[in-house]
């Protein structure tokens, strides 16, 4: 995998959110070209693939949060097709972090028991305070596609190793996730970053989805020492990487 053979665009919420991170990015453009719709529709079709969804996309999304969803693409130089994507919500303002009922809402995820459910919720709130009283910025993390022509060429891992480094930019923010067990998603995220809030804590079954996930937190700091110019190539390249902006 060579970080020369594919572009990231970046899909900001606002105008004003692009500038307040990427401010000497000559790159900030204000026509989408319709590419958040084209990130939705692959993820939404990889996910279907993977049996992670239903038909009716609006089911999964929850768009309460979309003046701060942030999206990173990648796309193939030579072809220009999307390679994959991922989707980042941040809350980026003092007391802006939502209470942990929320973002079980935003994943959407629908327990098996009350007891899973509560042990979650339980975690999400440790963390939460954790970031409080460490005055951090909070990045949901989620949506992570590769096109499935694109699968184990490394892209997920690019992708993964990006949102460190985007984490990075968007001063230091401190992320979380819901990751599945299936097709790797959380041991990709465990080794980039990810970790568990409560050791031994068991992955839970997300029947919705019909997998097996993991919460993780994310720490961009907390990364192999071994990827670290890679993850600081990623952030050269993001920074000026053409931002979208949806409004
Ligand atoms: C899960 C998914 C994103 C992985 O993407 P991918 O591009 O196929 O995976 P990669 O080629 O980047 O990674 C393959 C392996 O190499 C590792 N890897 C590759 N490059 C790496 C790097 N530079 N640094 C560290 N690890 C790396 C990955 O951790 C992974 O390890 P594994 O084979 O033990 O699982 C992809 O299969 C997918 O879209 N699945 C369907 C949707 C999904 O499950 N999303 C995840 C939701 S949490």
């Amino acid at each position: 995998m060579k970080i020369n053979n594919f572009e990231f665009l970046v899909i900001a919420p606002s105008g004003e959110q692009a500038r307040r991170y990427f401010q000497s990015n000559q790159n900030i453009v204000t026509k989408d070209g319709g590419l958040p719709i084209q990130a939705d529709k692959l993820r939404h079709q990889i996910f279907k693939e993977e049996g992670y969804v239903r038909d009716d996309p609006a089911s999964h999304h929850d768009t309460s949060a979309n003046d701060k969803t942030w999206q990173l693409v990648a796309i193939d130089k030579s072809s220009e097709e999307l390679l994959g994507c991922i989707r980042f919500i941040l809350f980026d303002q003092k007391n802006d972090i939502p209470e942990a009922d929320r973002i079980v809402k935003m994943c959407g995820i629908d327990f098996e028991d009350k007891k899973s459910r509560t042990n979650i919720v339980g975690l999400i709130k440790t963390h939460l305070s954790n970031l409080r009283k460490k005055n951090k910025s909070l990045m949901y993390v989620g949506g992570l596609a590769v096109n499935s022509k694109g699968k184990k060429l490394g892209y997920g891992a690019i992708l993964g190793l990006a949102t460190n480094a985007f984490m990075r930019i968007v001063g230091e923010a401190e992320g979380i996730t819901f990751a599945q067990d299936y097709q790797g998603g959380a041991s990709l995220f465990r080794r980039l970053g990810g970790y568990r809030i409560k050791e031994k804590l068991d992955s839970f079954y997300s029947k919705n989805h019909s997998c097996n996930a993991q919460l993780l937190g994310l720490d961009p700091l907390r990364i192999d020492a071994r990827l670290e110019s890679m993850i600081k190539a990623l952030e050269d390249k993001l920074r000026v990487s053409k931002v979208l902006t949806v409004s």
